[in-house]
């Protein structure tokens, strides 16, 4: 229990959210609730990274000024995070005066200790990846396709020494085995460190490009969009005067791989090390969606966006359905199918089956009144039982980040539940007037719905809204804390259910 800072990478705000940046939003979300759940005191940030060429292109391709350019698409990129049921505690903006003010200090010191000099450089640059780019990356005789056009040029710029830190890089990321999820990719970082790095090059000269913040000792240029966006993680908790700043170090930067290397595990640490703050301490590092942003076909001939369905089934069956595809860390296929089936069979069968099967026969044979479970038998011993061992399972997968795991080890158990159910059949039970039979029916009703229960409850990171309905249903407030509340308990025995709505209506 503590302090836990988490942030996603700031989108580039030169065309709408797609699905990798909507993904990345639930996986943050998802620990995020994860967290608060355990009892932290969570901040979650993530926003927009407004400045750089890409943007001033966006903006005049349209013919607007960068500014109304970088509102509008703020708008879409935040209504995304309203649609997904995203839980960030704030959202920052790269053109706001409190992000700006900390890049300004921060250029400032770094230039006045002389970590900031003053060189000529000449070389290739990529004007879509606004970086230079060396020969070395050639593909045969041809700059690679994403670096668009390249062009030489020589010019005077401001250079951050980041080759001085090299070794104190190393040892740091040798010494702190967790610093980077999944491991294999801390490798990569150090393969990277092998060679001698560059320092960067954190200026743009104005007449290339305008649209960013002005290098506080030469106004002759702005900083490198770069530069200025990983700040970012730093300004939203450390504007002057914030009571925000024991939020630093970040727990984790959840970040997608294409942005590992370099610049949020070699640039980034190395500026807060010179600039005198802790690195933070992880980054999770997620793989990509491999038809994102593509149209996908559905066995009609029509096409639809993976955003489309967070509309057309909601949040919840979105997150779900990233959250239990995607294995953290590695690529996923964006499937329609794929997305139709989990909707069908986990959420419709097996989840919903369950609730409207138990709310029904409450209402048939106990007035709407949960009954006591106390006739325990083997079943009954046996659903227990199995709910240790996924309450256990569950709670360090989904920390271990194995959500897909965790939450299929959830639905299993659920699963559990209905064969339970028909194992013990209360609709024969019902019937039956023996004495005996009276109590069976009583102690089915009771463990499935006990069962149902602390399955939402682990649901609850994942599919909040969908968790709060089923604990509302079953006269139960929605779970805030894991602390209790994930033990078996009959806290439902006498609590007056409501009537069965559908959740997850079939296709
Ligand atoms: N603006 C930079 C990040 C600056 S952080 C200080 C940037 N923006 S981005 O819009 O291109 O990407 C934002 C995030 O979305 C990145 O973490 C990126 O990896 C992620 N994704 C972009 N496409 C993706 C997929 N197809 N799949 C999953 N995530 C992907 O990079």
């Amino acid at each position: 229990m503590g302090k836990f800072y988490i942030t996603t990478a700031i989108d580039y705000a030169n065309g709408p959210p797609h699905l990798g940046h909507a993904y990345e939003k639930v996986l943050a979300d998802v620990v995020a609730r994860l967290r608060r759940l355990k009892g932290d005191q969570v901040r979650f940030l993530t926003g927009l990274d407004e400045h750089g060429q890409k943007v001033q292109q966006s903006a005049k391709k349209e013919g607007i000024d960068p500014k109304v350019f970088v509102d509008s698409i703020a708008e879409k990129f935040q209504k995304l995070l309203i649609d997904l049921n995203i839980s960030n505690d704030d959202y920052i903006r790269t053109t706001e005066e409190r992000h700006k003010t900390v890049v300004r200090d921060i250029l400032q010191r770094l230039f006045d200790e002389g970590e900031i000099y003053k060189g000529e450089y000449s070389g290739f640059y990529s004007v879509r990846a606004e970086q230079f780019v060396q020969e070395t990356e050639k593909e045969g005789n041809k700059w690679p396709e994403d670096y668009g056009e390249v062009i030489k040029i020589t010019e005077a710029n401001y250079f951050f020494r980041l080759s001085k830190y090299r070794a104190w890089l190393i040892e740091y990321i040798q010494d702190h085995e967790d610093l980077i999820y999944p491991r294999f990719r801390a490798k990569q970082v150090l393969e990277f460190l092998k060679e001698p790095i560059n320092d960067l090059c954190i200026s743009r000269p104005k007449e290339r490009l305008g649209w960013g913040i002005p290098l506080p000792f030469d106004d002759e240029y702005v900083a490198y969009v770069w530069f200025d966006a990983l700040i970012n993680y730093l300004s939203a908790v450390d504007s002057s005067a914030s009571h925000l700043r024991d939020f630093w170090p970040a727990n984790f930067h959840v970040i997608g791989k294409d942005i590992l290397v370099p610049p949020h595990a070699i640039y980034w640490p190395i500026m807060l090390k010179a600039a005198g703050y802790e690195p933070p301490r992880g980054f999770l590092v997620h793989g990509f969606w491999t038809t994102a942003g593509k149209k996908m076909s559905k066995s009609t001939g029509e096409t639809v966006d993976p955003l489309d369905l967070i509309n057309q089934y909601g949040a919840d069956v979105f997150r779900y359905f990233v959250t239990r595809e995607m294995t953290v860390g590695q690529d996923s296929e964006f499937s329609l199918e794929l997305f139709v089936t989990r909707y069908t069979s986990d959420l419709a069968n097996d989840l919903g089956n369950l609730v409207s099967r138990l709310l029904n026969m409450v209402h048939q044979y106990r007035d709407g009144v949960l009954p006591s479970g106390r006739f325990t038998e083997q079943p009954e011993e046996n659903l227990r039982e199995s709910w240790k061992k996924t309450n256990w399972n569950v709670v360090s997968l989904f920390e271990e980040f194995r959500f897909n795991n965790g939450l299929a080890e959830t639905f299993n158990f659920i699963r559990s539940i209905n064969r339970y159910a028909e194992i013990r059949a209360p609709w024969k039970l019902a019937k039956s007037s023996k004495s005996g039979d009276v109590g069976s029916v009583d102690t089915t009703l009771a463990h499935m719905a006990e069962g149902l229960r602390l399955a939402v409850c682990l649901l609850a990171p994942v599919m909040p809204v969908t968790s709060a309905k089923i604990l509302a249903l079953l006269g139960q407030p929605e779970v805030s804390s894991w602390q209790e509340g994930l033990d078996w308990s009959n806290r439902l025995e006498g609590k007056r259910v409501k009537k069965k709505t559908i959740l997850f209506p079939r296709i």
